[in-house]
């Protein structure tokens, strides 16, 4: 590990915003705070929102500060990147923030049914080529263990960089006929005015900068319907 790395890894240790379960805490058991997120970290109880795949935490951090009355849990596998944004969340005492240092494979040990209010995915790895499917964050294997913990109609946030993974989750959410609320493959040309959506990620910068169009998709997710891949597939 670089020095860096491990300075802002020994520094995030001591930030009480950061969790960071072994593989033992979470791959064949539930996390000691599953379904008491509200009580035992945030004490309140306020509505709960994911972003996954969060990187330095812009979504996470940015949308706790302009919604004070609800809490949000930034998740990624890399530390040194999610340092940045439990370190702002410290320094500026956002205390309606927290990260987990895991792999989204295991969000089902840290989430009750109904504990999450909506889910933000912001530029996930693509994943194009076709074997890797199942490990897209918006594949039917992820949605489907989502729907676990979502409340019914719980939102699904997607911003990307990739019209293949765009188009790929539309096909799936069109196709299992979930809810639409707002979708475009070109953000930036002018037709949405948002403040949330113009919060800008670092990958987002990078994607924008080499003038990269960026998509946005959100959708509604009926707890009580399996999703599958059954209909896109005989559509190909
Ligand atoms: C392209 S980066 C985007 C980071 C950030 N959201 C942004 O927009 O700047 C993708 C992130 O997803 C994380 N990631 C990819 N697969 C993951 C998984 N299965 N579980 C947890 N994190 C994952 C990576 O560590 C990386 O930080």
């Amino acid at each position: 590990m670089g020095k860096n790395k491990l300075a802002r890894w020994t520094e995030m240790k001591s930030f009480r915003n950061v969790y960071e379960p072994s593989a033992d805490e979470v791959y064949t058991k539930d996390h000691s705070l599953k379904g008491s997120w509200n009580s035992k970290v945030f004490s309140n109880i306020n509505p709960i929102i994911l972003e996954l795949g969060c990187g330095k935490g812009e979504y996470t951090v940015g949308l706790a500060t302009r919604y004070p009355q609800k809490n949000y849990i930034g998740i990624d596998i890399k530390g040194a990147r999610m340092w940045r944004g439990s370190k702002t969340a410290h320094e500026k005492n956002i205390l309606n923030v927290a990260f987990i240092r895991t792999r989204v494979e295991f969000i089902n040990s840290f989430f009750s049914e109904d504990e999450i209010e909506e889910i933000w995915i912001t530029f996930p790895d693509p994943q194009p080529k076709r074997k890797n499917e199942f490990k897209r964050l918006t594949s039917p294997r992820f949605l489907n263990s989502y729907r676990k913990f979502l409340k019914n109609n719980g939102i699904i946030h997607l911003k990307t960089d990739s019209k293949d993974l765009y188009s790929y989750t539309l096909d799936l959410v069109k196709s299992n006929c979930l809810e639409i609320i707002e979708s475009t493959d070109d953000l930036y040309s002018g037709l949405i005015e948002n403040d949330i959506l113009s919060i800008r990620t670092h990958y987002e910068k990078i994607f924008l900068e080499k003038g990269s169009r960026i998509c946005y998709l959100s959708f509604r997710i009926n707890k009580n319907k399996v999703i599958t891949n059954d209909q896109r597939q005989k559509k190909q």
